[in-house]
C-alpha cells in the first residue's frame, strides 16, 4: 500500500502502533503523522487525542506550538526564504518578492495547484552564503531575484 492510498486513520494508527501509544511521545508522532500526510489534520489530531487518552487541547497545543508543524495542507515543495538579518541585508527582500510573484502566493501560502507552499524563516545558520533559500531541505546560497524562476523549474 503507498502512501497515497493509506487513508489518514491508517496513517495515525501506524504511527500511534511505532510510539506504543505513548503520550510522551506527542512531539515525535505529530513528527511522524506530518511527514506521512504533509500536514497535521482535524481528524488525525482528533483520533491521537483519543487514542492516547489526553485532551484535544493539548495535542493542539503542541501542534501550533512549533512553527514545522502545519494544520493546513502544503505543496509537495517547501520553499523557505531567509529573511535574516545577513541574508535581508544581501537582498533577501528582493528574492522573496520574486518567489511571490513567480508563485501567485505570498508567503505562508500554498500555491492552489498545491505545487509549493512558500515561508519565510529567520536564519538557517548559513549567513555566509547569503541569500539563502531552502528548497525541500536543500540549501540555495547566494540566491538571487534572477535565479528565482530556475529554482522553481527545478522542482520537479
Ligand atoms: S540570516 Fe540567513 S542564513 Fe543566517
Amino acid at each position: 500500500m503507498t502512501l497515497d492510498t493509506r487513508s489518514k486513520a491508517e496513517v495515525v494508527n501506524i504511527v500511534l502502533a511505532k510510539y506504543q501509544n505513548d503520550s510522551s511521545m506527542l512531539v515525535g508522532i505529530l513528527q511522524d503523522i506530518q511527514a506521512e500526510l504533509n500536514y497535521l489534520p482535524r481528524e488525525a489530531l482528533e483520533m491521537t487525542a483519543e487514542v492516547l487518552s489526553i485532551p484535544l487541547s493539548r495535542v493542539y497545543s503542541v501542534a501550533t506550538f512549533f512553527k514545522a508543524f502545519s494544520l493546513k495542507p502544503r505543496g509537495r515543495h517547501g520553499i523557505h526564504v531567509c529573511m535574516g538579518t545577513a541574508c535581508h541585508v544581501r537582498g533577501a527582500e528582493k528574492v522573496l518578492d520574486r518567489f511571490q510573484t513567480e508563485l501567485c502566493a505570498c508567503a505562508g501560502e500554498t500555491t492552489p495547484d498545491m505545487k509549493f507552499t512558500l515561508e519565510t524563516v529567520n536564519c538557517v545558520g548559513a549567513c555566509a552564503l547569503g541569500p539563502v533559500v531552502v528548497v525541500d531541505g536543500e540549501y540555495e546560497g547566494q540566491v538571487t531575484a534572477e535565479k528565482v524562476k530556475s529554482i522553481i523549474e527545478g522542482c520537479k
